[in-house]
């Protein structure tokens, strides 16, 4: 499973680039508010510390606006992947953008339906949303087994990219199901090296280490 960053944090992004184990990073319209500066300035600069994809979301509604916007996305890198929503007029705008040979994220999924369309309409990714389920009290890896078993059942080329993480379980669920993608924040990325035996075993080997280790 590929590891993206969720996030438009440059510090966040060299960081996990730096790691060696990111694969490409999402942002959207509020994780780019979060950060001081011209949002195309950051964007530009995401794409050329990372070797993958950047998804940049656009913010026109209608299928016009949204390819004028994504033609001006596309500037700021080649490897600007465009986001666009779940509607109909995105689903309209992920034809024509995939018919011209551009990449695309399919953003605010959050039923297998709506990732049915998306990948009938071309899109690249499609982002189920698990936090935001779990959230209203549904549980967000059955969207994400329902999104892998249909893009099998019909040979979708569409890759699952797993979305709105909260933490470990939703990364190692959705690995088990075979999802293409998890975007997570930097939090996520950290955690999931952690575990508590681990910290314990280490901790024993280098006191026992401290015993032996000027014997001679
Ligand atoms: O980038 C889309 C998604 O990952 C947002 O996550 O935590 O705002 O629900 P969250």
């Amino acid at each position: 499973m590929k590891f993206f960053i969720d996030t438009a944090n440059v510090r966040e992004i060299q960081d996990a680039a730096d790691l060696g184990l990111l694969d490409g990073v999402t942002t959207n319209p509020s994780l780019l508010a979060k950060e001081p500066g011209d949002p195309r300035e950051i964007l530009r600069e995401i794409t050329k510390i990372v070797d993958g994809p950047v998804s940049a979301e656009v913010t026109a509604l209608d299928h016009d606006g949204m390819i004028a916007e994504a033609a001006e996305l596309k500037k700021l890198g080649d490897n600007i992947v465009i986001k666009i929503p779940m509607t109909l007029e995105g689903l309209k705008a992920l034809r024509t953008l995939s018919r011209q040979g551009i990449e695309t994220n399919c953003t605010l999924i959050f039923n297998s339906a709506q990732a049915l369309m998306a990948a009938k309409a071309g899109a690249t990714y499609a982002s189920p949303f698990v936090g935001r389920l779990d959230d209203i009290s549904v549980d967000g890896m059955d969207l994400i087994e329902q999104c892998c078993t249909i893009y099998r059942n019909y040979g979708l080329a569409t890759q699952v990219l797993v979305a709105s993480i909260r933490g470990p379980i939703h990364v190692q669920r959705a690995a088990m199901l075979g999802a293409h993608v998890g975007t997570m924040p930097a939090s996520v990325i950290a955690q999931l090296a952690k575990h508590p035996l681990t910290d314990i075993g280490l901790e024993r080997f280098l006191a026992d280490w401290e015993k032996v280790k000027n014997r001679s």
